[in-house]
């Protein structure tokens, strides 16, 4: 069901005591106005997901938001968290690259930091104290920032943040991102042999079990994904945030397996042969480093390590931007994002009948892409 409804009616409905969000899936869409005033008191909704439209070219041209209790995903759809806004998504299409940009590319919770942090560890010879935290904090399609920190006030209009996309042109390289946007959104330069890939996939069971706890960190988890059968079911179509695995892994997979600018791994193999995983992310960054050093890396990217620094990390703080700045440095911007790190916890959550279930619908989706995935080691 598609309705037109004011922001002011979608606002009073959001800001509701214990609203429960039990309507029909509706689209709500908005006028530009409309989108504008949404953007400025996002920050008092609830969990919300905005809809992008593209058109062929890959260039947004209309953004929808859903209302809570779902909607629909028509061709060329994706559903994208509200940090995501419609001018880095424009403005990341156009984005300059440098030859030594690294991109840890992902589809949310196979390993992004994990990697990042094997990136920044390889880069700092394994000297973790040497990894300016300022410079990694979230994916660049990401828009909370304020002048000089991260997450602004709550009230903080849009047109005063500072696009994390923006602040990373002043990076000193080698420049490492992370991302979540899909192959259609990525920089047009990538494709042309600019910068350098990092692909990580993880089995997609375990990456649903750890997408579900993730999406229940926040205060007011949105409804749709409060129980995990909900979760299941949606998961499995393209409804879910950043489309499903099978789309979002297979339309890199398919078109740049090649090359060479790309290097794909996967969670799996990864937590079997870590060491190996370190070199060859060295190999593909052109680092050559002594038996120390990549044991320094192997040392501090295991997931007991990463508990440690991350656990320790700041909360937000809403200190001018100069002493926010000093503070950021020292902290990691991502508490709570190592949970188990392990492979095979799907095997506590998924019913016997859900894992029969998603173990056809995998041999659907994947027949003849040519891609192996472990689902144990
Ligand atoms: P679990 O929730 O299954 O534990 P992302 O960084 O893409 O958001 O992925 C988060 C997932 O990677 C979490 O999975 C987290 O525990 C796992 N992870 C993070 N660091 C890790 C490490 N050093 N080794 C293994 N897994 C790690």
């Amino acid at each position: 069901m598609t309705a037109v409804i004011s922001t002011k009616t979608l606002l009073r409905k959001f800001s509701a005591p214990n609203s429960s969000m039990k309507t029909p899936a509706t689209t709500v869409i908005y006028a530009e106005g409309d989108i504008k005033r949404l953007k400025r008191e996002r920050f008092k909704m609830p969990h919300s997901f905005g809809q992008v439209k593209f058109n062929f070219k890959g260039k947004p041209t209309e953004v929808k938001c859903l209302d809570m209790s779902g909607g629909h995903t028509a061709v060329g759809d994706i559903q994208l968290p509200w940090m995501v806004s419609q001018r880095a998504l424009v403005a990341l299409k156009d984005y300059d690259i440098r030859q030594d940009d690294i991109w840890v590319t992902t589809y949310p919770k196979a390993g992004t930091h994990w990697t990042s942090e094997i990136v920044q560890l390889i880069l700092s010879e394994g000297h973790v104290d040497r990894i300016d935290r300022t410079r990694q904090p979230h994916p660049v399609e990401f828009d909370i920032y304020r002048p000089g920190g991260v997450t602004p006030p709550k009230d903080m209009p849009i047109e005063k943040l500072v696009p994390m996309y923006e602040r990373c042109k002043n990076w000193p390289s080698p420049r490492v991102f992370m991302t979540h946007l899909a192959e259609h959104l990525m920089p047009k330069q990538i494709y042309e042999g600019k910068g350098k890939v990092i692909f990580v996939m993880r089995n997609p069971k375990d990456l649903a079990v750890s997408f579900f706890h993730f999406l229940h960190m926040g205060e007011r988890p949105d409804p749709r994904f409060e129980n995990w059968d909900n979760f299941f079911e949606i998961y499995c179509t393209d409804d879910i945030p950043y489309s499903s695995w099978f789309t979002y892994v297979l339309s890199f997979w398919k078109k740049h397996r090649y090359d060479e600018n790309f290097l794909f791994l996967k969670f799996e193999e990864m937590k079997k042969d870590p060491r190996n995983a370190v070199l060859q992310v060295a190999h593909f960054l052109g680092k050559d480093l002594d038996d120390e050093t990549i044991d320094r890396v192997v040392r501090y990217s295991s997931v007991d390590s990463m508990k440690e620094r991350f656990k320790t990390s700041e909360k937000h703080s809403d200190k001018p931007s100069e002493d926010h700045h000093e503070a950021e440095k020292s902290k990691l911007g991502a508490p709570g994002i190592i949970r188990k790190g392990i492979v095979g916890d799907w095997k506590q959550h998924f019913t016997e009948e859900q894992s029969k279930k998603f173990d056809e619908l995998f041999r659907e989706k994947m027949e003849g892409s040519g891609l192996d995935i472990d689902f144990e080691i």
